[in-house]
């Protein structure tokens, strides 16, 4: 049976997402001993690994323990899911085109950090989430699936952020869950979804809704 494997850091709640969607997860692993999420994932019976970054001498190293460990669940696909470490070109290249990760913008706009405070400043009227194949560019790889929604006048980072954060949570099982069934093809730089009658959209555009 086809597998994913989750790389977490804190939280969580897009793991559990995946997990509540059914999703065949192999394994959550975090280089974080303090992850929250890790302790939802084992009262879901999911194994759980911790590869703690600080006690490596360097990206390098850590980056092949961490590919070491994920290649022992054999898994179809590797899944970010709030993994804040940046992943050096050897480890993005050993999963190319296995590799997804689910980024708090419409990307290409405010990839990085603090992106909620940043689309508040920036005054955009439409803010989202991105599931996207990894490259080595951070942040800019091919899209898969986007969630739009309305900023409000009163929003706060905070408020939208959670507003964005209910999207997510629709968006990346969809995306994993089209992954495992073959339905993605990358075409150069776009990923082409073979939709049949009864799929989702790539586009979900909830309006106000909480
Ligand atoms: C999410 O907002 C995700 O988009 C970003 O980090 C956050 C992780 O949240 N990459 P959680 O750990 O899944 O709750």
């Amino acid at each position: 049976m086809k597998s994913v494997v989750i790389l977490i850091s804190g939280r969580g709640s897009n793991m559990q997402a995946i997990l509540e969607a059914g999703l065949p997860v192999a394994a959550v692993i975090s280089n974080n001993p303090a992850a929250e999420g890790l302790m939802f994932a084992q009262t879901r019976g999911i194994p759980t690994q911790v590869i703690d970054h600080r006690t490596f001498p360097d990206r390098k190293a850590f980056d092949a323990a961490l590919a070491k460990t994920i290649d022992t669940y054999q898994p179809d696909l590797v899944v970010l899911a709030g993994f804040m470490r940046i992943l050096s070109e050897a480890f993005v290249d050993h999963y190319q085109g296995r590799l997804v990760n689910i980024h708090p913008s419409l990307l290409p706009a405010f990839s990085g950090l603090d992106t909620h405070t940043r689309a508040l400043q920036e005054g955009v009227k439409i803010h989202g989430c991105t599931v996207h194949f990894v490259t080595s560019q951070l942040d800019h790889g091919p899209i898969i699936i986007q969630a739009a929604i309305p900023v409000l006048t009163d929003d706060t980072p905070a408020t939208l952020a959670a507003r964005v954060l209910t999207q997510e949570h629709r968006i990346y099982p969809q995306a994993v869950r089209w992954f495992l069934q073959g339905q993605l093809t990358l075409v150069e730089n776009r990923v082409e979804i073979k939709t049949t009658s009864d799929s989702q959209e790539v586009l979900y555009s909830p309006g106000i809704e909480p």
